[in-house]
This record gives C-alpha cells, structure tokens and sequence, in this order.
C-alpha cells in the first residue's frame, strides 16, 4: 500500500512530506493506522545527527497511537480494529530480561531494531522508487501507517482520544514510570526534579500521584515555575538566582528540626546534562538518597562524582520508557488518564498536520512547546 509520511532524507535536514509504499505485516506483525504522533526530543537528537546510532534515511517518531489494520500470520493477542500505542520497548514476555522480572528492556528484537528492519531484517517501508527507508525505534510514527512486531503494541480502550495518549507512548509513561516503577517513591516523601520539560512535568504528576510531600522543581527557566506549580511542584529553585551552591540550597530547603542532615529522598534528572546529573545525586539524602537518570546525555558524556557520596549510601540509578513493561503497564496508564487520576491534556500545547512537523520541531527548539502533536 501508499501512505503519507515525513521522512529524515538526512542528518540535519528539515524532514521531507512524501508518498512512500509500505508493505503489509509478515507473520508476527501488525499494520497500524496511526492517528497521533508527539514529538519527543529523541526524535530531534537523532535527526539533528547527534544520535551516534542514527540512521538515514529513515521514518522517525516514537510516540503514536492508532489502530490495527491488518494482523500477520501466528498474531493473536491483536486483531484489526484494536486500539494500540506502539512501544519502542517491547514485551515479549518469554525473553531472559523479560522472564527475570527485573527489568522493562526485553532483548527480544533489540538487534534488529537497533538496525532500522523488522525481526526478519527487512525493512517494509520504501521510496516510489524502491529504495528501502529504515524503521526507527521500532516504531516510525511520523508515518501515517506502519508495521509492529505484535510484541512492540499495547492494546488499550477504545474512549481514549489518540491526539492525548500518543504522549503515553514516550512522555507521560517515561516520567511517571521513573517515579513508580524506577524509584518506587512512597507517600511523604521529598523529591527533586530537575528540568520542567516534558518529562520533567510528568516526573512531577507522577510525584503527586505517589503521595511526595515536597515536590522540588530546579529550573533555569523561570517560565517552567507556573508549569511546575500546575502539576503538583511546591517548590521552584532557579540555579541562576541563588546565593552558593546549588546542593547546599536545596538540602537547606530539606531540613527539618528534627533531621538536620537534610537532602531529598529522591532526585530526577530530566535535563541530559551530567553536571545536574552529580548535583541531583549529591542533594539526595545520606544513607538512603536516590537519584535517577533519566536525560539522554551527549555522544561520549561521562559522570562523575566522589566515591564517597556513594559509600554513605546514595543510590544512583536510571531508567528507560520508565521502567515499564509495555504490554502491562501502559493500558493502565491509559486508564489512570480517563478516570482523572493523571493529567496529559494541558501538557499537549500544539497540535499540527503532518506537514507542519518542522515546525513543531521549532518550537522545541524555541522552548516554546511541551508537547506538540501530529493528528494524521
Ligand atoms: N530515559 C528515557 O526513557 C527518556 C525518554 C524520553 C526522553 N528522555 C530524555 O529526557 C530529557 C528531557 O526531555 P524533555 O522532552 O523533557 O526536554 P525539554 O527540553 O522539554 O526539557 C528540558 C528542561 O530542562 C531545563 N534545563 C536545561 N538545562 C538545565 C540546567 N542546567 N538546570 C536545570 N534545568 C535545565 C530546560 O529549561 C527545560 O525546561 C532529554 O534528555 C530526553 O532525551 C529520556
Ligand atoms: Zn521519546
Ligand atoms: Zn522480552
């Protein structure tokens, strides 16, 4: 079949709108009409050619919503007419990660996705003229159909709106994962998050959700104060704007008369930056303090810190799509969204046509948007 879809020619290049032949599931696979597709900033890491594993030219996008067209051979857990959010991480569910119960990476079909092909090693998508174009993260949501392995679909309900859960397809699960599934943060707990972004607010929602008293956002961005506040911050810190180190101001803010050692329980890097990466660290709590990666840091970064922070019982940890287990935890996150329990409209600030996709792309780089969304 046709469909439309925004394509990364190359590294660097604005994407180009155009016709491209898809060809139908083999067995294993589904055809998905996607409805929505968010754009995330891993989308813009690897167009922009950052990305040491990018690959061109290729469909990107990682954050959709749709329906099931067409089921391949051997599928039974979707059939046409499902609803489904693509995942980027897979649950085959019978893996040595999936089985260990320790982790979300299902190792399944990593290889080959990490190659821009199916599990078989072809690519269905292809120029007019037969050239083939590559997948990306499993996924390639800036088309308007693709093809999933059956494992890389969560079904949900079928009320949900795809212009608002597609962000559960990245966004809204990464952060609120991180914060339930990563760090498992319990009621009355003081946490920081650093950077309000799109993940950095769901990081927030995901604090409220579990109960945290103290909800510390750290933003060089004095914009993001009214953003933080709307999903549950009770506290702003910009680093530009305080006296002295930025750890000892906020393990200050965490003291009480009682403790007056001081830090949070939990911290959250949602920056990408490996100097927030060791001050997030460094102003969790002695003896118990947990800080979570969650940034995607630049090619060849590294971090670094005192052994001693560690040794006196700081925990450093990361996560990816946070912690959750694609096929399980995403139709709850679905649900949480219809019964009220977390928020997403708000976050959506653009709403765009495929063919104005470079422009969310602008924005993003501007600052100006949380989430911009395609609606095919
Ligand atoms: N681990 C995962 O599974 C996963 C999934 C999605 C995205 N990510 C990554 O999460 C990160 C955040 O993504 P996003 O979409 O929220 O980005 P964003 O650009 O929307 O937000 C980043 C925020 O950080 C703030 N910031 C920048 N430098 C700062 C500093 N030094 N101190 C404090 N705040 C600072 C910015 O002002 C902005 O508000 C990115 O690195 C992205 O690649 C990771
Ligand atoms: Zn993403
Ligand atoms: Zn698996």
């Amino acid at each position: 079949m046709r469909t439309r879809a925004a394509v990364a020619v190359q590294a660097g290049h604005p994407l180009e709108i155009m016709e491209v032949n898809l060809e139908g599931p083999r067995p294993g696979e589904v055809l998905v009409e996607l409805r929505a597709t968010g754009l995330c900033h891993t989308d813009d890491f690897t167009l922009s050619g950052a990305d040491p594993e990018g690959l061109f030219p290729a469909i990107l996008g990682h954050e959709g919503a749709g329906v099931v067209v067409e089921v391949g051979e051997g599928v039974t857990s979707v059939k046409a007419g499902d609803h489904v959010i693509p995942l980027y991480t897979p649950e085959c569910r019978e893996c040595p990660s999936c089985l260990s119960r320790k982790t979300n990476l299902c190792t399944s079909i990593r290889a080959t996705q990490g190659q821009g092909v199916m599990p078989d090693g072809t690519s269905r998508f292809s120029t007019l003229d037969g050239d083939p174009i590559l997948h990306y993260m499993g996924c390639s949501t800036f088309a308007n159909h693709t093809v999933l392995p059956e494992i890389a679909v969560a079904k949900v309900r079928e009320d949900a709106p795809f212009d608002k859960i597609c962000y559960i397809g990245c966004g809204v699960t990464t952060g609120i994962g991180a914060v339930i599934h990563t760090a498992k943060v319990e009621i009355g707990a003081k946490a920081v998050v650093f950077g309000l972004g799109g993940i950095g607010l769901n990081v927030i929602q995901g604090l409220r959700l579990a109960g945290a008293d103290m909800i510390i956002g750290v933003d060089i961005n004095n914009g993001k104060k009214e953003w933080g506040e709307r999903f549950g911050m009770t506290h702003f810190v910009n680093p530009k704007e305080i006296d002295g180190p930025l750890v000892q101001h906020l393990v200050e803010m965490t003291r009480t008369p009682f403790d007056r050692i001081g830090g949070a329980d939990y911290s959250f890097d949602c920056t990408g930056n490996v100097q927030v990466m060791r001050d997030a660290l460094e102003c969790t709590h002695r003896g118990w303090g947990q800080s979570i990666i969650i940034g995607v840091a630049p090619a060849g970064a590294e971090i670094s810190t005192r052994p001693f922070q560690l040794v006196t019982g700081r925990t450093w940890k990361g996560t990816a799509f946070g912690g959750a287990r694609g096929r399980t935890d995403v139709p709850q996150i679905v649900d949480w969204y219809m019964e009220g329990k977390i928020e997403i409209d708000p976050m959506i600030t653009h709403r765009l046509k495929l063919e104005e996709i470079n422009k969310g792309f602008e924005m993003m780089h501007a600052g100006e948007s949380i989430r911009s969304v395609v609606v095919y």
